[in-house]
């Protein structure tokens, strides 16, 4: 069966809205490891928008089951992880202005770099992740980096709006993860996934853990609202 790798970094967005305390990632993670989880995922981003360095430094200490720290391949972000040491790193390319990761790593063109740096991370025991899109170059080239594992990007599957597109998508997932798996690569997938476009990609098999958070998140504000709001009616009846 897959495993889902609950991605908790929008909890903290919520927090840092308001730069305090609530709510933290931290409880969130304890919730959902509680609720089946098999993961717990965060990425600690350059410009700390979300994930701060000290929700890291407590789910080390705090996550039971499996801690995966999306990062981007800097020598900063690396130093943090061997410093740290999460299970799993899974590298991302990171814009300062994007809303949200907006696609896989070019390992063909950063070869080098992205070799080299996991490299320095499975020295320090981490298991590693690139994510890329479903393509068959990228895929090829992070079998030469010799990672653990690929992260297919589901983005370009999770925004196709005709059932047409959907498919085309999800064709390239399919041949991306025969590809991977062909080369002995392990294979977790994630970005943009929901409730409804799940379970097309469920049913291809071959993914291993799936990293989903923004409509994980996203339910939990709307499914918990009722009981959050009864809460605080109850408490104003002593008002
Ligand atoms: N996997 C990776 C590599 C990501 O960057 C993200 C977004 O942070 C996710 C999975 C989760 O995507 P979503 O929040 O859309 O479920």
């Amino acid at each position: 069966m897959a495993k889902l790798g609950l991605n908790v970094d929008h909890i903290a967005t919520v927090r840092q809205a308001r730069g305090g305390v609530e709510p933290d990632p931290v409880t969130a993670a304890a919730i959902g490891e509680m609720a089946g989880a098999e993961g717990i995922t965060i990425h600690l981003r350059e410009d700390r928008r979300h994930i701060q360095d000290r929700d890291l430094e407590i789910l080390r200490r705090t996550v039971k089951s499996k801690l995966n720290l999306e990062m981007a391949a800097t020598q900063e972000m690396v130093r943090i992880a061997l410093n740290i040491k999460p299970e799993q790193v899974t590298l991302v390319p990171e814009k300062r202005q994007e809303l949200t990761t907006e696609g896989g790593l070019d390992v063909i063109v950063n070869l080098k770099m992205i070799t080299d740096t996991v490299k320095r991370l499975k020295d320090g025991g981490i298991v590693v992740s690139l994510f890329v899109d479903p393509n068959q170059e990228q895929i090829k080239a992070a079998k030469k980096t010799d990672t653990d594992y690929i992260e297919i990007h589901t983005g370009a599957y999770a925004e196709a709006v005709t059932w047409t597109e959907q498919q085309h998508e999800l064709e390239h997932i399919d041949t991306a993860i025969k590809l991977a798996r062909k080369v002995g690569l392990g294979v977790n997938a994630g970005h943009g996934l929901n409730y409804v476009n799940i379970k097309a990609i469920a049913a291809l098999g071959g993914i291993e853990e799936y990293n989903i958070g923004h409509s994980i998140i996203a339910r939990a504000m709307l499914v918990g609202l009722d009981r959050a709001v009864r809460d605080m009616v109850e408490l104003l009846k002593y008002a």
